[in-house]
């Protein structure tokens, strides 16, 4: 599968079956935490057969089933955006390996949940990970010209790198970001109020960048 189809097949799944994540699969998601880690600094930990974190009480939108392995995305402060742009690429590399994912930044019990934090870090968020009942579906969203300025005639690998921005997560769908390019220079910022749009916006430039197939081309405006 390359890069797109892998985004294209990725969406949130909430419930889970019983069947404990294979050894090999585990193996490698950990050699990518690993070596997402080192480049980043930060302190991503993927806890597994533990069921507590995902036990809410709370039924309704949001609330995740059967769940017992899950990415604590723990790090120093201030690094929301590696926290969602290395958070996707383990997040792809699970799909890859058969993992469905849905982060969550709400919907678990920020007690009960693992993950061990050293001083000046913490923990931003989790993503559930499994074998979901099902592959989940797309989720329906902006078009290129809601989320960059696209003109027709642009470059090929500027579109591509869009569409890919497109099939990102976001918190609740919001899908507040902008993307720019001035030659073969692109931008990309949080356009808009909401909530963990700083995590969302590293999501979807790892997305934008693997969709691009040109390397780290995105820069944030600041
Ligand atoms: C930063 C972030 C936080 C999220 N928090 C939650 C959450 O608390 N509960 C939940 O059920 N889904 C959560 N989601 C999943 C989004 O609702 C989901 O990604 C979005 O609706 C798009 O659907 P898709 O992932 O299937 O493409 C979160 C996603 C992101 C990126």
């Amino acid at each position: 599968m390359d890069n797109m189809e892998l985004m294209k097949a990725r969406h949130s799944v909430r419930r889970f079956t019983d069947r404990p994540l294979e050894e090999a699969a585990v193996a490698a998601l950990q050699a990518e935490i690993d070596e997402s880690n080192r480049e980043s600094g930060l302190h991503i930990q993927l806890i597994t057969n533990e069921p507590e974190a995902f036990r809410t009480g709370k039924p309704g939108y949001g609330q995740i089933r059967g769940c017992k392995n899950y990415l604590a995305i723990v790090g120093p402060k201030d690094m929301d955006l590696a926290a969602g742009y290395y958070g996707e690429r383990v997040v792809l590399k699970a799909q890859e390996l058969g993992i469905h994912s849905c982060w969550v930044a709400l919907t678990y019990s920020k007690r009960k949940a693992q993950g061990a934090e050293r001083p000046g870090e913490k923990r931003y968020l989790v993503v559930a990970l499994g074998y979901g009942e099902t592959s989940g579906v797309a989720h329906k969203g902006k078009g290129l010209t809601d989320i960059s300025d696209y003109r027709p005639g642009d470059p090929d690998w500027y579109k591509s790198g869009l569409e890919a921005a497109l099939l990102a997560p976001t918190a609740v769908n919001q899908q507040k970001f902008r993307f720019e390019r001035d030659g073969e220079k692109v931008t990309a910022k949080v356009s808009g109020v909401g909530f963990y749009t700083k995590i969302d916006l590293g999501i979807v430039m790892y997305h934008f960048e693997l969709g691009a197939g040109r390397g780290k081309a995105v820069w944030k405006e600041s």
